[in-house]
């Protein structure tokens, strides 16, 4: 269906919106030069997006999807620079990312190329996710003396198990997206070229679906993971803000932006 009015356009930098068809909202992250990376304005923006399709009738659905060769890589490192750990605190961040958790329509993901540390809690937050084969999931934040800060290490453990979440975790390793099916990371690897397409209509049969059955039915779907997640969360995200204190950080997040590998000292 096509509206008279554009109102998902107005004043949006980083991610690109069109308007709900046939009950699903497209919702594209879009700073290529930066591989799409979160910026806090980019988590703004879709955070309030997502706030007004709550609030839309026309929206039953949600795909989200990134470019062809990276969905998105992660925090923008450049923002962590100067952060100390009460910063991380106070961040707005947090509570966009909570309107991205607390969305109730359900969202389907599209993730092609790099899909990398807060890319990749994002994908997670998407309900259901399609890849294609030339995609790699990572959390690659221990590279920058960090861990992931948006639920990654709960997440990801709940979706692939503990030791292959350990294993991205610890060494930065990628996943490929070929295991991230077989580890139930995605529901289904395809052609690169199909993989916004087979998300659509997957997302157009669930916006065919009542809307309030299929709201509850995320809710609890996700309900069956939730008992202990949220300490989980609470947990991880003080240990995160707590390595914004460490000099192995601040050398992680430098050795990046100067192109440079890092020496790291252990404190
Ligand atoms: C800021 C980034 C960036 C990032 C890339 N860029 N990733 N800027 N934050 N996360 C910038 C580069 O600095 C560069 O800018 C431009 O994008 C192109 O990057 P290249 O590395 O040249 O591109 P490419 O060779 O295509 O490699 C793509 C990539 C790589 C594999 C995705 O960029 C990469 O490894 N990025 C970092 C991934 C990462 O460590 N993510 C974790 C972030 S921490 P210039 O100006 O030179 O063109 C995190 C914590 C989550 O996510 C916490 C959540 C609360």
């Amino acid at each position: 269906m096509t509206r008279e009015s554009p109102p998902y356009l107005a004043g949006l930098e980083d991610i690109l919106v069109g308007q709900p068809e046939d009950f699903v909202l497209t919702i594209r992250l879009n700073r290529p030069k930066a591989r799409n990376a979160l910026r806090t304005q980019l988590l703004k923006e879709l955070a309030d997006v997502l706030a007004q399709a709550s609030n839309d009738d026309d929206v039953r659905c949600v795909l989200l999807t990134g470019g062809e060769k990276v969905f998105a890589a992660g925090a923008d490192i450049t923002e962590m620079k100067d952060k100390s750990p009460v910063d991380v605190i106070n961040d707005p961040r947090g509570h966009y990312w909570a309107a991205i958790r607390d969305f109730a329509k359900p969202i389907v993901g599209a993730v092609n190329g790099f899909c990398l540390g807060g890319g990749n809690e994002l994908a997670m937050h998407c309900d259901i996710l399609f890849a294609g084969n030339t995609a790699q999931f990572g959390q690659p934040e221990i590279n920058l003396g960090i861990i992931p800060g948006a639920g990654g290490t709960q997440r990801l453990t709940q979706m692939v198990g503990k030791s292959k979440a350990m294993r991205m975790v610890l060494s930065g390793e990628f996943m490929s997206a070929t295991e991230a099916e077989k580890a139930g990371l995605i529901a289904e690897v395809c052609e690169p070229e199909l993989t916004i397409d087979k998300a659509l209509t997957l997302a157009k049969k669930i916006a065919k679906k009542p809307p309030l059955a299929a709201r509850l039915a995320k809710e609890s779907v996700l309900n069956a993971a939730d008992t202990l997640l949220s300490d989980g969360i609470k947990a991880e995200r003080k240990s995160f803000a707590t390595l914004f204190a460490s000099s192995d950080k601040q050398e992680g997040v430098s050795a990046f932006m100067e192109k440079r590998k890092p020496t790291f000292k252990g404190h």
